[in-house]
């Protein structure tokens, strides 16, 4: 038997999603280590970025000031290059992939946050991504004002990180429709709940996408 959204004969696609402070990032080498654990090959990556060009483009959309059209092009860009150049090669060869951030940070950012066209980031997805959708999203939801707090106690801000509380009730926003738009690929975790609790939760979940593989 196979899981909705999974072709037996490849590896595994996972993103982490979430407003910046939501603490996504403090999972990525657990997970990855649990799917090693698991007897799976496991490449870690991230969007923006994830290749040389992209980790090029991803220097210039955190820090660079530009227009916001110019911004989802660039994220776009470095997107079609770490699809092609890596992700889905890694999959060809059965590994599992997890990816800090994917496409629905677009929509999330540059489509709630910053406002513009979903047509066009709608348009941008069919023609950059395809078919090729993640088969598992973890969004780690917390309210905009908590995430906050959190990133203050933290580093000096890059351009996202700098915008306001009601930029990440947006983006906030923004996650909460693409998971109603396609409930079976995403499993919300509450992100003020402990470290312990969500990696319970998670390897929960790895567990049952292992059994289906
Ligand atoms: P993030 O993943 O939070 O990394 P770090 O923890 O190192 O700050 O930072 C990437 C930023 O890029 C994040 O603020 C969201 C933004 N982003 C977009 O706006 N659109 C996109 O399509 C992607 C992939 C990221």
């Amino acid at each position: 038997m196979t899981a909705p959204g999974l072709a037996p004969t490849r590896g595994l696609f996972i993103t982490l999603e979430g407003i910046d402070g939501a603490g996504k990032s403090s999972h990525v080498g657990w997970l990855a280590d649990r799917w090693r654990s698991l007897g799976c090959e496991v490449i870690v990556t991230r969007e923006p970025g994830g290749t040389p060009l992209g980790e090029q483009l991803r220097e210039l959309v955190l820090h660079q000031p530009m227009d916001e059209h110019t911004e989802l092009l660039l994220v776009s860009a470095a997107r079609s290059e770490h699809l092609r150049a890596s992700i889905l090669p890694a999959l060809a060869r059965g590994c599992v992939v997890i990816c800090d951030r994917f496409a629905d940070s677009t929509y999330a950012y540059q489509g709630y946050g910053r406002g513009l066209s979903l047509e066009w980031i709608d348009a941008l997805e069919r023609e950059v991504v395809g078919a090729h959708r993640p088969d598992r999203t973890y969004l780690f939801d917390v309210p905009a004002e908590v995430a906050a707090r959190r990133r203050a106690a933290v580093r000096p801000a890059d351009r996202f990180e700098a915008q306001d509380v009601a930029f990440f009730e947006r983006v906030r926003a923004g996650y909460h429709a693409r998971m109603l738009a396609d409930p079976e690929r995403f499993l919300r975790l509450e992100g003020e709940s402990s470290i312990a609790a969500l990696r319970e939760q998670i390897a929960h979940d790895c567990s049952q996408l292992a059994h289906f593989r």
